[in-house]
């Protein structure tokens, strides 16, 4: 027998029991007379004790061990006389009586412990290693639990989880598809799924009415903390539901979650807000609402008052940061410097400090006076103490720095709080948007979306003012899913695609199998897609989704443990029917 227990679980109830451990070696410290082991599994750590006195052989094979060495020890659980409070094993250790190696090991590259010495990319290149660490450990084990869950949950609702193929059709919509060479088909190409939707609108035309799967979704895109080309979505979908009965349905999954894993129970339902509202209010689509600071427009206010940079200004706009009279003359530098990164694009920022003995001091004194500054409190509702920061320049880009601006100013305030959890539902997004680039629509979701009942005329006259039956799920300021009400008459997808630049012939080309099943009696249907990753970085208490993901890529999208992208042989090409391009 390898083990009778664990490393995480006895403790002091199990003094005077004779146990068998199975382990590997963290830690030897030699002490005089005596040798401790802290031996660990994915459970916990128990100290060893070897006695030189009691048994020299023995203590002397334990001095040989080494970091990492797979060891398996039977003894008796004793009380420790120097107890460590932090542990959960703390008030026990093992007499040790019997020792078997069961493996060596190379020197571990780093420290295999929460705080380690290993670099990113050396703890990426020893992934089987890191993921040794208890913090990775905890993670993956979060990701199980919600995987759990989310099963538990949707099971208990009626949904069934039904798998789709992973070789599936290339379509030219959303991010670039990773390819596959079929060796049968030469020249003929897969793709792999950037999501399930199109197979999951078939299984509702099918009649499997509650679907869902957690599944693995590819896309070739920039990476960044948030965005791997690998990643995991719990998709959903329902048929004879409207957007009402579908928010409802997934913010129950939502707190069901929030309530078994943080404990955390939401008052009500979550706020929604139409996306115009939200990009009027805070710069983008997944605003961050653990803190207020709306952002408002003051452009009638102030322009055409001879301050040529408001003057010229399509939109005006600011913050009000509550006690920011109270920023010094570096604290308004960086900012102005933070809101000058390429990234941001503004070209300056005006600050307004309504101090508290009651005078202004702004950084536009020159051109406005003290009453005119005053005048914009109320539209802030701002106070003494209070400093506005104002931004002027083309609406949306100007709109999106402040949006920035906020986040940036509330992270320097401690406003974006860790534990506290701030849900939205972000609703009416629009059906399309345009792009001057290629001189066409696109869709801000994908081409099956529906539009709303009452802007269907608007496909005709207006399509850019169309709006759909569109939601995004916003915790934090992070998106956490989004999904829709489908088209589900045939005709209207064909118009979409229409819209969206296909010709009829592309169209048969690239979806006419989708379109002629939308013929055979499909029900009105809809569902969402939650970023799986993303969803337990934000539990995690972290932004890096790597850390939440057993084997990840790097920012490069690389695996740097397996090495891969990597060429392949000259017969895989052969067969393939591939010649590469130096
Ligand atoms: P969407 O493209 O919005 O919708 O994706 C759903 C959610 O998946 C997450 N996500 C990602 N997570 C990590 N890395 C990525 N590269 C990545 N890309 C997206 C986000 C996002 O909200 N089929 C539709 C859903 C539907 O309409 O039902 C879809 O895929 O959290």
């Amino acid at each position: 027998m390898y083990r009778s227990h664990t490393c995480g679980e006895l403790n002091i109830s199990n003094i005077g029991s004779e146990v068998t451990l199975s382990g590997w070696v963290q830690r030897i410290r030699n002490l005089g007379g005596m040798t401790f082991v802290d031996l660990r599994d994915r459970y916990g750590i128990t100290q060893l004790v070897f006695n030189m006195d009691a048994n020299a052989d023995l203590c002397l094979r334990a001095r040989e061990l080494g970091r990492e060495y797979v060891v398996s020890v039977r003894g008796k659980v004793c009380e420790r006389s120097n107890k460590n409070p932090k542990m959960p094993t703390g008030e026990i250790e093992i007499e040790v009586e019997r020792l078997d190696l069961l493996n060596t090991s190379e020197l571990p590259p780093f420290t295999i412990e929460d705080e380690t010495d290993g670099g990113d990319e050396l703890r990426m290149k020893y992934r089987y290693l890191d993921l040794r660490r208890g913090a990775l450990q905890k993670n993956l084990y979060l990701r199980h639990r919600m995987a759990s869950e989310v099963r538990f949950y949707l099971n208990s609702m009626d949904f069934m989880e039904v798998e789709t193929p992973f070789l599936i059709k290339s379509t030219p919509e959303g991010a670039r598809d990773y390819v596959v060479p079929s060796r049968l088909n030469p020249g003929e190409f897969y793709a792999l799924p950037q999501s399930p939707q199109m197979f999951k609108q078939l299984l509702m035309i099918s009649g499997y009415d509650k679907y869902y799967q957690i599944v693995k979704c590819f896309r070739d895109e920039d990476l960044r903390a948030d965005r791997q080309p690998e990643f995991t979505q719990v998709d959903c979908e329902m048929s004879f539901v409207e957007q009402e009965d579908l928010l409802k349905t997934f913010e129950g999954l939502t707190k069901h979650l929030f309530m078994k894993l943080k404990g955390h129970e939401f008052s009500g339902p979550f706020p929604c807000t139409p996306y115009r509202q939200a990009i009027d209010s805070y710069g983008t689509d997944k605003p961050d609402i653990r803190f207020g600071m709306k952002i408002r427009e003051i452009t009638p206010a102030v322009k055409g008052e001879g301050f040529a940079i408001f003057d010229n200004a399509e939109y005006i706009g600011g913050i009000c940061v509550r006690q920011g009279a109270s920023f010094t003359r570096k604290e308004t530098d960086q900012l102005t410097s933070f809101v000058k990164k390429p990234q941001i694009g503004a070209k300056g920022l005006v600050y307004v400090k309504f101090k508290e003995d009651g005078s202004v001091s702004s950084s536009v004194d020159k051109f406005f006076g003290e009453e005119k500054l005053k005048s914009l409190m109320d539209q802030f509702n701002a106070g003494t103490g209070d400093m506005l920061l104002i931004l002027a320049g083309e609406r949306r880009k100007t709109l999106k720095a402040l949006g920035e601006l906020r986040l940036e100013v509330a992270g320097r305030l401690g406003l974006r709080k860790d534990g506290e959890f701030a849900p939205l539902w972000v609703v009416d997004f629009p059906l399309l948007e345009w792009d001057d680039e290629t001189q066409r629509y696109y869709s801000m979701h994908h081409p099956f979306t529906s539009p709303k009942d009452e802007d269907i005329p608007l496909l005709d006259t207006d399509p850019g003012n169309v709006r759909a039956n569109a939601y995004d799920l916003v915790i934090n300021g992070v998106e956490i899913g989004g999904g829709s009400v489908r088209i589900h008459n045939s005709q209207l997808q064909q118009k979409m695609f229409e819209i969206l630049g296909f010709t009829p012939r592309q169209a048969r080309e690239q979806f006419g199998f989708f379109m002629d099943a939308l013929r055979y009696g499909t029900p009105p249907h809809g569902g969402i897609a939650f970023g799986f990753d993303r969803w337990v970085a934000l539990f995690g208490g972290s932004e890096s989704i790597r850390d939440y993901i057993a084997f990840p890529k790097n920012n490069a999208g690389r695996d740097v443990m397996i090495n891969t992208p990597s060429p392949i042989s000259q017969e895989q090409l052969k067969e393939l029917k591939i010649k590469v391009e130096k």
